[in-house]
């Protein structure tokens, strides 16, 4: 591992900007150099060059613990923790000369410079119904049902998985889908031992969890080590099949589900086994995918085209 010594010096190509009239962000990438301390973070060369060259560059944090979740960036184009993220890492794996890049989240609006409106996360926590437990306290909790319900109680809501999950950095499905973070939570409460709600329709209708299809970039990206895909979303899958597609536990539904053509990507399995009707449904959510990735592109080239023009104008 390359290590940072004294008198070495690192250049920071940083994104300055705010939202244009129609929201987007305008702006441009600003180099600074700065001296490089030993056992620095990215989150202590962001402050160094607020201190000597921009204090007007605007970042969030709060904590520099990797415990409140608010400096969440992207470095070297991998949505990181500024403060968990050390410069003798980065070293390592910039190529030499070459500076390094720190944007802003790119799937949440920009606010300014490195910080985005993440509010949408406390619309869709607003939608959870929360814990509905017993009446009488009188019950049982068991040390590996704690441990399970654990290792979600550790998300830090950096929604740095919400910023990697493509259903939401490129088809923008915000209304559609709860996203990553937020099947954390509802795997919380859907296996607390105590609760007694039942959200599975809200969990396949509301928060779209179809439209997960369990590439695990999420888990990847995730500094609390919690295992988004494996122990959240897959297990709220099986319990979205299990009362909506199983045929023995719910033939009626079944039954009804498959002739009003609903299509989750997760009874693709199912389907193959059972059902030729599924595969048509899935052809169809494919071409649905593709005419959803080519508006995606359009509004891109439109968006990367006026901002080329504005600059021509300046
Ligand atoms: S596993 Fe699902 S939620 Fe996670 S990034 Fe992939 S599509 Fe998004
Ligand atoms: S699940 Fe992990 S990546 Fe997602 S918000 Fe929580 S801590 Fe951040
Ligand atoms: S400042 Fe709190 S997580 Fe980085």
């Amino acid at each position: 591992m390359r290590k940072s010594s004294m008198n070495e010096k690192v250049t920071f190509r940083v994104f300055r900007g705010e939202p244009d009239e129609d929201g987007d962000p305008f702006g441009e990438l600003v180099d600074y150099t700065v001296d490089l301390d030993e056992g620095m973070v990215v989150l202590d060369v962001i402050h160094r060059i607020q201190a000597e060259h921009a204090p007007d560059l605007s970042c969030r944090w709060n904590c520099k613990a990797g415990k409140c979740g608010s400096c969440s960036a992207e470095v070297n184009g991998k949505p990181r923790l500024m403060c968990m993220t050390r410069m003798d890492d980065i070293l390592d794996e910039t190529p030499k000369d070459q500076p390094i890049l720190v944007k802003p989240m790119q799937a949440f609006p920009l606010t300014k410079d490195l910080v985005t409106d993440t509010s949408w996360a406390y619309e869709t926590d607003k939608k959870i119904s929360p814990i509905n437990g017993p009446e009488v306290p009188d019950w049982t909790f068991y040390q590996q049902e704690a441990d399970r319900l654990q290792e979600f109680r550790s998300c830090i809501e950096c929604m740095l998985c919400v910023n990697t999950c493509h259903v939401m950095r490129e088809h923008k499905m915000f209304e559609e889908f709860a996203g990553p973070r937020f099947f954390v939570r509802l795997a919380s409460l859907e296996m607390h031992p105590l609760d007694t709600e039942n959200r599975i329709p809200e969990i396949k209708e509301d928060f779209g969890i179809g439209y997960c299809n369990i590439t695990r970039c999420c888990t990847e990206v995730c500094p609390a080590g919690i295992q988004i895909t494996d122990n959240a979303i897959i297990p709220l899958k099986e319990r979205v099949v299990t009362d909506y597609y199983d045929p023995i536990l719910n033939p009626i539904g079944t039954m009804k589900e498959l002739a009003s053509g609903v299509f989750s990507v997760v009874t693709e399995k199912f389907g193959r086994k059972s059902d030729p009707g599924n595969l048509t449904m899935a052809k169809d959510a494919l071409a649905n995918e593709k005419d959803r990735m080519a508006e995606a592109s359009k509004i891109e080239r439109e968006r990367t085209e006026r901002a080329r023009q504005r600059n021509r104008s300046k």
